[in-house]
C-alpha cells in the first residue's frame, strides 16, 4: 500500500484513494492492483511476468505497451551502488516510466513544472502500479534496505533512457543513507 509524504508541508497521506486523487489532479496515473503472489529470492523474470500474465496482458493490450521486464533489486545485487546513483538522479524520460510493483518497495519523487507545487514521494510496495508521465521531473529512491521487485512496461524500451536534468534538488530531499 502506497504512502505518498510532502515532507516540506509536513503531510503524509495513507488512504488510497486520496493518494489516487492527488496524483490524478497532478496528471500521474495511479492504481492498485492485488499482488498476492510470493516468488523465490532467484524467481526468473518470465516466473514473475507469468503470474500476472492475467492483469498485465489486457492492460498492456489496451494501452499499446509492447515489451515488459522485471527489475529485481535486493541488498547483495551486483552493482548495488551504481544502480542507486543512476536513478537517484532528478531526469526525465522521452516515454512514461509505468511500474507494477510485486515485492518490496521504492520511493518515486516528483518535482512538477507549477512552482507551487512542492517536491512530494510516494513509496509505492507490493500492488501498486504508478506511471510517471514523459517528461515529468523525478527520481526513484531505493530506500534503506534496498528491496524491490516490479514489473516495467514500455512501448519503446529507448523512450526509458534517462535525461538528466542537472538541477541538484534531489540532493536537498534524498536521505544520507546512500
Ligand atoms: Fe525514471
Amino acid at each position: 500500500m502506497a504512502i505518498l509524504t510532502i515532507p516540506d508541508n509536513h503531510i503524509i497521506i495513507n488512504n488510497p484513494l486520496e493518494i489516487k486523487q492527488y496524483l490524478s489532479d497532478r496528471g500521474i496515473w495511479f492504481d492498485q492492483w492485488t499482488a498476492g503472489e510470493k516468488f523465490n529470492p532467484d524467481a526468473t523474470q518470465d516466473e514473475i511476468i507469468s503470474a500476472y500474465a492475467y492483469v498485465l496482458k489486457p492492460f498492456m493490450e489496451a494501452n499499446g505497451y509492447k515489451t515488459s521486464d522485471v527489475i529485481n533489486i535486493h541488498k547483495d545485487s551486483e552493482n548495488l551502488l551504481a544502480i542507486r546513483t543512476k536513478f537517484l538522479a532528478e531526469h526525465t524520460h522521452s516515454e512514461d516510466e509505468v511500474r507494477f510493483f510485486v515485492d518490496g518497495q521504492g520511493y518515486f519523487w516528483f518535482h512538477l513544472e507549477d512552482q507551487d507545487e512542492p517536491i512530494f514521494n510516494v513509496c509505492c510496495q507490493a500492488g501498486d502500479l504508478i506511471s510517471v508521465p514523459a517528461g515529468t521531473k523525478h527520481w526513484f529512491d531505493l530506500g534503506p534496505e534496498p528491496f524491490v521487485k516490479a514489473i516495467r512496461v514500455f512501448i519503446d524500451q529507448s523512450g526509458w533512457i534517462p535525461d538528466y536534468t542537472n538541477s541538484g534538488l534531489d540532493q536537498k530531499y534524498n536521505p544520507k543513507y546512500v
